[in-house]
């Protein structure tokens, strides 16, 4: 019986394929501007994902065709320069490209001596000069920055713990441990709080002054009474940059009450850490050099496709303890191919792991170091300018203070109490989603509801967001009109 391969039969066909891919790709990518942000999925194209299993093939052209008529053009939208949902990041050409070279070499960075190894830690290396951590630092590419944070507040948990916890768990804790962060602090924390089995009783949220930073005076009173009542403060999450309006807390003063407390001192800075780029920003982040932990995206702000995170950890050893296990068929040799330096598998969760770094190492050798920061300094100004836009509006009204890349704001409408001004706003959103045209994000700025934009996006230029405010003042009056049935 003859035997089987997935290789082509028809090497020359895949290569004529994979360069009209290319070429189909960099023209979608160049052609974004004129295509809406996003348009809803037709019944018929979500149907065409319920066919059966195939179990013959249909081929490489049959394949691509489906992918062109029923993928490509049902993106999330953030690609557009008019995307500013959520913190979501644009990706780049050479980023596509260098996905696929990866894919092509197709490593695993679980460990051994093979040249992904060295990218990653160069990679990493580049982190610790560029964040101020020592050379000796340690890090590790993750999925994103859910999982940084994760990473970031495991090695927390066992560094502070004072007893073997890998080996007995939490039952053989004597006190309950707590983490204290604002309450402003990102969901991702939380949910690593909860993965840790400390519960999410245990994240101490503490309230914010009006510039969303976390109180200090709040949190030190927290600590003291934690303290009097037996419990084990063990961590303080700092923000560099929050999820609602891009608030940095005070970082130096964090770190201060961490080393008298003899706490861990973590900090998210999945979007914000990267202010430390501009010359003009890099004030916001003081301090962030102190953290024994910091996890940061680059699919973000610093606009490479995803998945790709970073965790790094002041002290190497501490970073390793927490996650090295070394069973007999993943010893590390001395020579050949399972030996190298380090195994990265003994600093995160995951064994296998994929070849991320190469997008990230080949777009900042593309771009250099310093593109980068103009470009969040871009971003920063262009939160600015829609700053004035909103403000020079009468039927518009800032919602928060905009210290980095968020603005959070509402349309206006005479008569309207803050509950139907929230399903008014709310309407609007979906209507600007839906005509294609932008696409902000919600957040709720006490009791308000906000339109967010959040500017993450090296396409963005200032009369995107010229366009932007137009639409949400045509839409805002002819929603208060009635011209949509709403009343
Ligand atoms: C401050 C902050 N931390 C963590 C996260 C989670 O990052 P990811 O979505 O990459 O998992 C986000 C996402 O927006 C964030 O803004």
């Amino acid at each position: 019986m003859e035997e089987e391969t997935l290789d082509p039969i028809d090497w020359n066909q895949m290569k004529d394929l994979g360069c009209q891919m290319v070429e189909d790709m960099m023209k979608y990518l160049e052609s974004v501007r004129e295509r809406s942000v996003w348009q809803p999925i037709p019944k018929t194209v979500k149907d065409f994902f319920k066919k059966p299993l195939p179990e013959d093939p249909e081929g490489l052209n049959k394949t691509y065709q489906d992918f062109l008529e029923n993928i490509l053009p049902y993106p999330l939208g953030n690609i557009h320069p008019r995307f500013w949902g959520w913190v979501i990041g644009t990706g780049t050409p050479l980023g596509m490209l260098a996905e696929m070279l990866a894919a092509g070499m197709n490593p695993n960075l679980a460990g051994g001596d093979h040249i992904a190894f060295y990218v990653e830690s160069q990679v990493i290396d580049w982190f610790k000069e560029i964040m101020g951590f020592p050379s000796t630092a340690s890090g590790l590419l993750v999925s994103g920055g859910s999982m940084a944070n994760l990473v970031g507040l495991t090695v927390a948990r066992n560094s502070k713990a004072g007893f073997d916890i890998r080996k007995h768990g939490l039952q053989a804790a004597s006190q309950k441990m707590t983490i204290y962060g604002s309450e402003e602090t990102h969901s991702s924390n939380q949910k690593a709080i909860e993965l840790l089995g400390l519960g999410s009783d245990a994240f101490r949220k503490i309230p914010v002054n009006e510039e969303f930073q976390i109180d200090i005076e709040s949190l030190k009173a927290h600590i003291s009474e934690d303290q009097e009542n037996d419990y084990h403060p063990i961590c303080i999450i700092g923000n560099a940059g929050t999820i609602n309006t891009g608030a940095f807390d005070d970082l130096n003063s964090l770190a201060n009450i961490c080393e008298q407390e003899d706490m861990w001192f973590h900090v998210d800075g999945a979007f914000g850490a990267w202010a430390i780029l501009s010359p003009k920003l890099k004030s916001l982040v003081s301090g962030i050099n102190r953290a024994d932990s910091l996890a940061f995206d680059l699919h973000k702000w610093m606009y490479m496709p995803y998945e790709v995170g970073c965790t790094l950890v002041k002290k190497e050893e501490e970073h390793r303890q927490a996650f090295s296990l070394t069973p007999d068929y993943l010893t590390h040799t001395l020579r050949g191919i399972g030996g190298g330096e380090k195994w990265f598998s003994d600093y995160g969760v995951q064994l296998s792991r994929g070849f991320r770094a190469l997008k990230v190492w080949m777009g900042i050798k593309e771009h250099g170091i310093r593109k980068y920061g103009r470009l969040i300094q871009q971003n920063v100004e262009q939160a600015q300018y829609l700053v004035k836009l909103v403000q020079s509006s009468s039927e518009l009204e800032l919602l928060a203070p905009v210290p980095l890349n968020i603005v959070c704001f509402r349309f206006l409408a005479d008569g309207l109490d803050d509950s139907s001004l929230n399903d008014l706003n709310k309407e609007l959103l979906l209507r600007l989603h839906e005509s294609g045209i932008a696409a902000p994000s919600y957040t709720m700025i006490g009791d308000k509801y906000a339109l967010r934009v959040a500017i993450t996006n090296h396409r963005s230029r200032r009369e995107d967001f010229d366009i932007l405010v137009k639409t949400v003042l045509k839409f805002g009056k002819e929603l208060v009109g009635g011209k949509y049935g709403y009343e």
